[in-house]
C-alpha cells in the first residue's frame, strides 16, 4: 500500500519506498562483495523483517539461504527487558556458517544483542547484522552492526514491515504514526 493512502494516519514520512529501494540495492551490493564465495545464511526476525528480507535477498547476486526466527521480549508494556524467549527457532544448523541477521529496526538493541550471543553460542563462523532502520536515541545497549539503512528519530514508526497492532506492515515506506491513532 502506498503512503498516500494513509496520510490522515501519519504525521511525517521518514523514508519513501523509492529511498528504500535504492538503499537496499546499495546494501545488497556491499553484502555481495563481503560474502562472495562464503556459505551465508540470512536469518530474518519475524515478523517485521519480512519485507526487508524479501527485497534484500532478491537484490543480492550471490547465492544465499534463508531461515527465520520469531522471538518475544519479556517486559512491562512497551518497555523491552532484554529477556528474550524463542517462539520459533531456526530450522537450519548454524554451526560453521556465516550468519547475517536481517532486522527491520534496532530500537533499544536488546533483542539483537541477545540474538547475537545466542547464535554465536551455537557455533556460527560469524554473526553480523543488517538492519534497515536504527533509532540511535533509543539505544540501551551498543550493538555492533555491519550495515544500517537509515538512522531515524526516536518516534513511533510504521510501514515496510513495522506495525501498530498488526496494521501498516504493508506500507511501501516508513512514516511516523499520528498519535490520534493510538491515543
Ligand atoms: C521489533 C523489531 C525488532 C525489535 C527491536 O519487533 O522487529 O525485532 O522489536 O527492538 P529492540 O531493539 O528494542 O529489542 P517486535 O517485537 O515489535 O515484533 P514484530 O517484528 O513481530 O512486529
Amino acid at each position: 500500500m502506498d503512503l498516500e493512502k494513509v496520510t490522515d494516519q501519519i504525521t511525517k514520512v521518514l523514508v519513501t519506498g523509492e529511498q528504500i529501494d535504492s538503499r537496499v540495492a546499495e546494501m545488497a551490493a556491499e553484502l555481495d562483495s563481503k560474502y562472495d564465495g562464503k556459505d551465508v545464511l540470512l536469518v530474518g526476525v519475524l515478523k517485521g523483517a519480512v519485507m526487508f528480507m524479501a527485497d534484500l535477498s532478491r537484490a543480492m547476486q550471490i547465492p544465499v539461504t534463508m531461515d527465520w526466527m520469531a522471538v518475544s521480549s519479556y517486559g512491562s508494556g512497551t518497555q523491552s527487558s532484554g529477556v528474550v524467549r524463542i517462539l520459533k527457532d531456526l530450522d537450519a544448523d548454524v554451526l560453521g556458517r556465516h550468519v547475517l541477521i536481517v532486522e527491520d529496526i534496532i530500537d533499544s538493541g536488546l533483542t539483537l544483542s541477545w540474538l547475537i550471543s545466542n547464535l554465536k553460542a551455537r557455533g556460527a563462523a560469524s554473526v553480523e547484522i543488517a538492519a534497515l532502520l536504527r533509532k540511535p536515541d533509543a539505544a540501551k545497549v551498543e550493538v555492533d552492526v555491519l550495515l544500517v539503512g537509515f538512522d531515524i528519530p526516536n518516534e513511533f514508526v510504521v510501514g515496510y514491515g513495522l506495525d501498530y497492532a498488526e496494521r501498516y506492515r504493508s506500507l511501501r515506506g516508513v512514516a511516523v504514526l499520528a498519535p490520534s491513532v493510538y491515543s
